[in-house]
């Protein structure tokens, strides 16, 4: 899959008294296998640019290709491709029990081997039977955040964005998450969007860096190369 920003520019509250300009003529391609990281101070647009690329809103002017076509016109369809966990993982969570929260992508998405996929992504981020069965509002920071990628990868995208991954988590987690992201990153046609202030934690992901900066973004260089 390849997603592709041309001269996107997004505009909260246009019209009106409260109007903020967050991004302007956005140029962005993400392509399979590609590992790329946004950069840029809080409040520079980063999540807008996350939402955007997920299509859970369009842009102000632009456009959003994804594999040439308008996904705006089934967003579903596109959305099936793309894992999300948001930037606050507790704002993401609606169901009783963790189980029934990695589930939920899964029956959403009509994926049938659901037991199968529960066991091997629990195995991957680390989450036992135990916390399975707990609801998700009651773990630790940590193993919220752990949940929250779970349940982003549960109906197996393509790509995978991760707003803030290692914000606030303890070190254990972090080292689960980063050990995951390793080997997501190695995966044939899966890509990977993560945005960090924390850089220096994904040196052994080498991707593309980019930066948010007065609704601009900019190519950055490389880590991990
Ligand atoms: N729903 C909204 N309505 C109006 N303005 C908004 C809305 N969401 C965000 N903004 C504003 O848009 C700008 C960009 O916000 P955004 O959340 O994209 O930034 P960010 O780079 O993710 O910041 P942070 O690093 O703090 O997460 C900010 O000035 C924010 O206050
Ligand atoms: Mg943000």
């Amino acid at each position: 899959m390849t997603i592709e920003l041309k001269n996107v520019s997004f505009i909260y509250n246009k019209g009106t008294p409260l109007e903020k300009v967050v991004l302007k003529n956005v140029n962005l391609k993400i392509k399979q296998n590609d590992v790329i990281y946004l950069l840029g101070k809080t409040g520079s647009g980063k999540t807008t640019l996350l939402y955007l690329i997920d299509f859970l809103i369009k842009p102000t002017s632009g456009i959003i290709y994804v594999d040439y076509q308008n996904p705006y016109k089934n967003p579903y369809k596109y959305r099936r491709k793309i894992g999300f966990a948001f930037q606050f993982p507790e704002r993401q969570f609606f169901s009783e029990t963790v189980k029934d929260e990695l589930m939920f992508s899964m029956k959403n998405f009509n994926i049938i081997n659901i037991d199968e996929r529960i066991s091997l992504i629990k195995d991957i981020l680390d989450i036992d039977d135990e916390m399975l069965e707990k609801n998700p509002f009651s773990l630790s920071g940590g193993e919220q955040r752990r949940v929250a990628i779970a349940s982003a990868i549960a109906h197996d995208p393509e790509l995978l964005i991760l707003d803030e991954p290692t914000a606030s988590l303890d070190f254990i987690s972090e080292e689960k998450i980063i050990k995951f992201l390793i080997e997501w990153s190695k995966l044939d046609k899966k890509s990977l969007l993560i945005v960090t202030h924390d850089i220096e934690k994904f040196e052994k992901i080498p991707g593309e860096i980019y930066t948010v900066n007065n609704g601009e973004v900019l190519r950055g260089g490389y880590i991990g190369f």
